[in-house]
């Protein structure tokens, strides 16, 4: 990270009069929460089929609920990081318009952000397979797989799973958003997984900036106008460190 390129991202962020913000399970990454690409990702641990998709669920619906009791239990016990607070802050400065996410987790709620769209759901609660009813967790889940109170069906994690629409609600907002950013901010993803991973090319295709965090390259990093590598959790404090100096 270079005080250079901190103070050009200063300065994006200063001019932007639409800045949105995208971001993946890296910037939970220093919270413990593990990421599921790049080093200790649970997909070289895991197999997706196996765990996150329908098919899965109706295979073997006690495994799938034994692996997302397990991840709520992480959920539950970690922190917001500072880069989860930066980017509250942000928000709160008047800078960031809208925050993005691929994570189920609510550690940017949990931090501060008002504005959050969870394109991939929540993984703290769960809903009906069969009804409307839906429940939140404080707690993981005693009973596996748990059942519906209403009508005993199964519940299902109120997640996105492969081969699953995302909710319709959050991709409309997430796609109006897109249309209305003139920059972007992406934190933290491998950039692999769509409709996600396509926000950051929509908004350069018309014409906004595009600034990247992230460890490593990414899909996104080909287009981005500057790429800082390092961890959110250091590099979004010194953008908010800058900001205050100038603003
Ligand atoms: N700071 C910034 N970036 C980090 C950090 C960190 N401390 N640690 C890891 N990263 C980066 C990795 O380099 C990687 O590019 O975060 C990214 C994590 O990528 P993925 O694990 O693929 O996570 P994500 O992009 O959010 O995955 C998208 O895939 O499995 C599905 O539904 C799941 O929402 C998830 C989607």
């Amino acid at each position: 990270m270079s005080a250079e390129e901190i103070r050009k991202v200063a300065e994006i962020i200063l001019d932007a009069n639409f800045l949105i913000a995208l971001t993946g399970a890296g910037i939970s990454a220093e919270s413990g929460i593990p990421t599921f690409r790049g080093k200790n990702g649970l997909w070289n641990k895991y197999r997706p089929e196996e765990l996150a998709t329908p098919q899965a669920f109706k295979r073997d619906p006690i495994k799938v609920w034994e692996w997302y009791r397990w991840r709520i239990g992480l959920v539950l016990k970690a922190k917001p990081n500072p880069g989860h607070i930066a980017l509250a802050e942000l928000e709160k400065l008047g800078f960031l318009k809208a925050l993005i996410t691929q994570n189920v987790d609510d550690l940017h709620e949990r931090a501060g952000s008002r504005r959050v769209i969870k394109l991939h759901g929540n993984i703290l609660e769960a809903r009906c397979i069969n009804c409307e009813y839906k429940t939140k967790f404080s707690e993981p889940p005693r009973e596996i797989p748990p059942k519906c109170p209403v009508c005993s069906s199964l519940l299902r994690p109120n997640v996105v799973w492969f081969n699953e629409p995302l909710p319709e609600e959050a991709l409309r907002e997430a796609l109006s958003l897109t249309y209305r950013a003139d920059a972007i901010l992406v934190v933290g993803t491998s950039g692999v997984v769509m409709p996600a991973g396509a926000i950051p090319f929509t908004v350069k295709e018309r014409g906004g900036v595009v600034i990247e965090i992230n460890i490593s390259e990414s899909a996104i990093t080909p287009i981005v106008d500057i790429f800082l590598r390092g961890p959110a959790g250091k590099l979004l404090p010194a953008i908010i460190e800058e900001l205050r100096k100038k603003y």
